[in-house]
This record gives structure tokens, sequence and C-alpha cells, in this order.
């Protein structure tokens, strides 16, 4: 039987929902409850480990669970400080986009970071931004609430996750500079052209197919037989679509798969160009 494979998700946070549906989506059953640690996929031979996310990376490294997902925030702060961390990261999973960011109070004069007090949740990737600009500051590590730290005084400015920008402007402070842009990722202990493990490879496969799929849409359209070449050009993302002739005289259907997102702009112009009938329709699965 083949080797079983272990994947450390978060167990409730921003990451737990879209981890678990993508996993789902991949094609792996498997039932969370209450506070069970571990879940046994009912259809693979898999291990579901339910856990914090900042233990991910170190369980990865360790070896605990072959792949695990995580923020590329939390990934890099640990490598950042943590010589034992050697979990890498072998996948883009393009959801929990957020940055992680300088903000300073609204009516702070501040103008650069040079002898400033900087309060994070992220301590060694802001000592290792300063270093690099060769900036002398003072860090200190704030484990939640990083937002209050000015009005209580003991900061200067914070470095922390910002995604949609509410919690900073609820505290009245505003955005200078970004360190990093972070998203989720899958990670496993060895690099991706390390892998050999050929249920890790497919199912990695999975993952992607279903990421793809997230932001690809097929559709499909009808256009004057003249338009062909101006209408193509317009479909974003599109790998040599298919062309059906129709019943009237010098129409055609085109068909095609967009890699790229459909905006309601591009079928606008797609009809001013004439198209007619435009569907834009989900895709579910893709395997190139
Ligand atoms: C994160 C981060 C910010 C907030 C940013 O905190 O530390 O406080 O989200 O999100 P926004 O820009 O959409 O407002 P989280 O809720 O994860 O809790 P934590 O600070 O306790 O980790
Ligand atoms: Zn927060």
């Amino acid at each position: 039987m083949a080797k079983k494979i272990t994947i450390a998700i978060q167990r409730k946070g921003r990451l737990f929902d879209r981890s678990k549906d993508l996993l789902i989506k991949s094609g792996i059953n498997f039932s969370t409850s209450g506070d069970k640690l571990l879940a046994r996929s009912s259809n693979m031979n898999m291990d579901i480990l339910l856990v914090r996310d900042d233990d991910i990376p170190s369980l990865v490294s360790k070896g605990v669970a072959d792949l695990g997902i995580v923020g590329q925030n939390v990934l890099a702060e640990q490598v950042a400080s943590n010589r034992k961390i050697t979990a890498k990261s072998v996948l883009n999973l393009g959801f929990s986009k957020c940055r992680l960011a300088f903000a300073k109070p609204m009516n702070s004069k501040l103008r650069s970071l040079k002898n400033k007090i900087i309060a994070t949740s992220y301590p060694g990737l802001v000592k290792k931004f300063l270093k690099t600009k060769n900036i002398t500051a003072e860090v200190i590590k704030i484990n939640g609430s990083v937002e209050l730290t000015p009005y209580i005084g003991i900061a200067d400015c914070i470095c922390d996750l910002v995604s949609s920008g509410a919690t900073l402007d609820a505290n009245n402070l505003i955005e200078f500079k970004t360190l990093m842009d972070s998203e989720a990722v899958l990670i496993s202990s060895i690099s991706y052209i390390n892998i050999k493990d050929k249920n890790i490879l497919n199912l990695i496969k999975r993952f992607e197919g279903v990421i793809n799929a997230a932001e690809s849409k097929y559709v499909m359209l009808n256009a004057e037989t003249k338009s062909i070449d101006k209408i193509c050009k317009l479909l974003p993302g599109a790998d040599s679509p298919t062309i059906i002739p129709l019943q009237q005289q010098d129409k055609v259907a085109i068909h095609a798969l967009c890699s790229e997102p459909v905006f309601w702009e591009t079928m606008e112009k797609l009809k001013s160009n004439g198209a007619s009938s435009i569907l834009v329709m989900p895709v579910e699965k893709i395997l190139n």
C-alpha cells in the first residue's frame, strides 16, 4: 500500500475555511468536529492534522507532516528567526492575500524608521528588513493587538498584517511602507524538484487544478466570421479558442477557456466588437 500522506492545516482562523475547501475540492473527503486534532480521510490514505498555523512550519520541517498550508508571512518570519525551519513553499495557493506593512498614527510626524520603536508580531522579518536597509531602530515583539501600541505610548509605529485595511482605519493608523506581500502557500520539507513520492506529486497537481480552475472561466459567444481575430484577441488568457460554424452564414460560435478573470468591461468590449450571446461559465477542475 502507498505511504500515508500527512497534511497540516490551520485548526481555526483565517486560513481554515479556504484550506478545508481546497482539500475537499481536490477530492479528499474528511470531516472535522469539535476539538479533534486529527482527521482521517475517508477515501484517501491521508491524515489531516488540525493545528495552530504557527506550528505548521516546524511540523513540516521535522517531517511530522509531509505538507502544510500556511501564510507566507508565518513561514518567512519563522525562517528569519529560527535556523531549524527548513520547510519550503512548493505552491502558491492564491487565497488569504495580505501584506505585512509599516503603519503610523494619522497625526504622526514620523518620516523614517531611524531610532524609532517598532511594535510587531514579526520581529525576525522586521529586523532583517532594517539590517538590509542599514537602519538602526528598536523592535519590540507583541503577540496581538499590535495596533494599540502607538496609543499606549510604547511604540512609534507598527509593522503588522493588512488585508482590507479596516483594522488600521479603526485605530487611526496609516500605512507607509510594505515589507512583504503574502498569501497562503503549500509547504513541504523538501523543495518541489526533490519530491519523488508519486502520491504527493499527484496531490500537488490536484491542488494546482483547483487553483487554476478558480481563476478560469469558459466563455462561449457568437460572432461574425470577419471579427474572429479581433474577438479572440480580447479573450483574456485564452489558448487557441474553438471556432464552430453556425447555421446562419458568416457567423460562428467561439468557445474558449480563459485563464484570467473575465470582467464586465471585457464582456462589454466583446459586445461592442460584434460578439453576441456571450456566456461566461465557471470551471470546476483543470488537469493540464
Ligand atoms: C490580523 C492582523 C490585523 C488584521 C488586518 O489580525 O494582525 O490586525 O488581521 O486585517 P484587516 O486589514 O482586514 O483589518 P487577526 O484578525 O488575524 O488577529 P491577530 O492579530 O490576533 O492575529
Ligand atoms: Zn491583528
